[in-house]
């Protein structure tokens, strides 16, 4: 049986581990199913989170270097004590007058530029692209989407069908089609250009397949893609290009969003690109589900006027109380500001230790999203990634890998993350890669 991998799953068999826990994942596989996942060779079992840390069953202390969910920090009081004051006052949705729900679009609204003047609300990433789709077919009368050739956008028929990354065994939709990422090997003649040319490039087989496009959607990191940031400003030809056949620009938030980039709120702004619709989702409620999508009003005047919307959860009262306070912790901690001034500190410091371990090739970072790549002779090497990953996770640091080859290591903390904090990743990183 073939398994779709991610890199650094726990493999069933492989590795020894407490009779407990084998107990514990026969029952995950009697009761789940056989489509879920656990990290690392020996999976975690972990039963409290507090600001950067995670804690396991037995109370040891690991350093969250990855969880952008938890972005403000784990179980952050402030996010928790207006959850359950909203919890216990009331817990309705959209369809009742409710200034919860207004005052929390308001302050979120604020944080785009004007023309981004509407905010739908879901319960998940996937839901918000999978809203943003429907309304780029209503919009322009277009099908065809654009993506990239190791994205990720989310587990709906719509969205998986758009997330290459998912491997073989999810075919890409009949509409979607892939362009190579934004990286410089595979732009080698420029970044910004040669991503341009390959959206024209594509558009123009759409046509020849009497397909129109609808929209170019990228995640504004390129996560899943290996993390590429730069240089800032290479999205811009890009957009231009797919508003030139009538398509949309939709840009995927759901990763990078909320401060975590640093010099700005969101990814795109640090393209100069304003899109017509942002998909927003994990860090918007620090581990309560809730996830949007925020665009132009004239791209949903179409689909607003033929169709209705009414999702149960999304927007919900308790969702737009905590929303708010993410927003209030994000604000008056300072936490877009520590991404940048850390996050910079942080891929100095990785790049520094690539100065005297081979292993270690390049860092791509902004603020506190980074990924660095593991090599072997200077070729992608994603079995030693994984070996990084799960030594770090034996020494109490918690990350994974990414990328189309699995070798880029995703370094990726809650926003509070401090440099006493990279001191210990970096020591820690250090010991782990020498031993390689
Ligand atoms: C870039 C991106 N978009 C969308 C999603 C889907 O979000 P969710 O898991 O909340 O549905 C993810 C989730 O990993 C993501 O990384």
């Amino acid at each position: 049986m073939t398994r779709p991998q991610m890199p650094n799953a726990y493999i069933p068999g492989t590795t020894p581990l407490p009779p407990e826990d084998e107990a514990r994942i026969r029952r995950r596989a009697t009761l789940l199913g056989p489509a879920y996942r656990l990290f690392y060779e020996e999976p975690l079992h972990i039963t409290r989170g507090d600001g950067v840390w995670l804690y396991d069953r037995d109370g040891r202390a690991y350093l969250d270097t990855y969880n952008n969910v938890a972005s403000v920090g784990h179980c952050h009081p402030r996010v928790v004590a207006a959850m359950a004051q909203q919890a216990a006052t009331l817990a309705t949705h959209t369809r009742y007058l409710h200034d919860g729900i207004l005052d929390y679009a308001e302050r979120l609204l604020a944080l785009f530029p004007p023309e981004l003047s509407h905010v739908m609300f879901t319960c998940t990433g996937s839901e918000a692209n999978d809203l943003a789709f429907r309304i780029a077919r209503a919009a322009t009368g277009g099908t065809g989407m654009i993506v990239t050739d190791n994205a990720y956008h989310g587990v709906t028929l719509v969205t998986a069908e758009a997330s290459l990354s998912l491997g073989p065994a999810i075919a890409p939709g009949p509409t979607v089609f892939a362009i190579p990422a934004p990286s410089a090997a595979n732009y080698p003649e420029g970044i910004a250009g040669g991503f341009a040319t390959a959206v024209t490039t594509v558009c123009a087989q759409m046509a020849a397949q009497g397909i129109k496009p609808a929209a170019l959607v990228f995640d504004t990191i390129f996560s899943s893609d290996g993390v590429l940031p730069d240089p800032p400003g290479f999205l811009k030809p890009a957009a231009m290009a797919i508003r030139a056949t009538g398509g949309l620009v939709i840009a995927d938030e759901v990763q990078p969003g909320f401060g975590r980039t640093g010099q700005h709120m969101w990814g795109f702004q640090r393209h100069g690109v304003i899109p017509d619709m942002v998909s927003l989702g994990k860090p918007m409620g620090n581990g309560y589900p809730t996830a949007g999508l925020v665009l132009k009003p004239q791209v949903i005047a179409e689909f607003g006027t033929n169709a209705r919307y009414f999702n149960t959860f999304g927007g919900n009262a308790v969702a737009a109380a905590v929303g708010l306070a993410v927003l209030d912790v994000i604000r008056d901690e300072g936490l877009m500001e520590n991404a940048a001034t850390v996050g910079t500190a942080f891929a100095e410091g990785l790049r520094n230790l690539a100065t005297r371990h081979d292993a270690m090739g390049e860092t791509r970072a902004a603020g506190l999203f980074l990924g660095t790549d593991i090599v072997n002779n200077g070729q992608p090497d994603a079995t030693r990634a994984a070996r990084i990953v799960n030594d770090l996770r034996q020494n109490g640091i918690l990350i994974s890998a990414t990328g189309p080859r699995g070798h880029t290591l995703k370094i990726r903390p809650p926003l509070p993350f401090s440099l006493e904090n990279i001191d210990q990743f970096l020591t820690t990183l250090d010991r782990v890669v020498a031993r390689l």
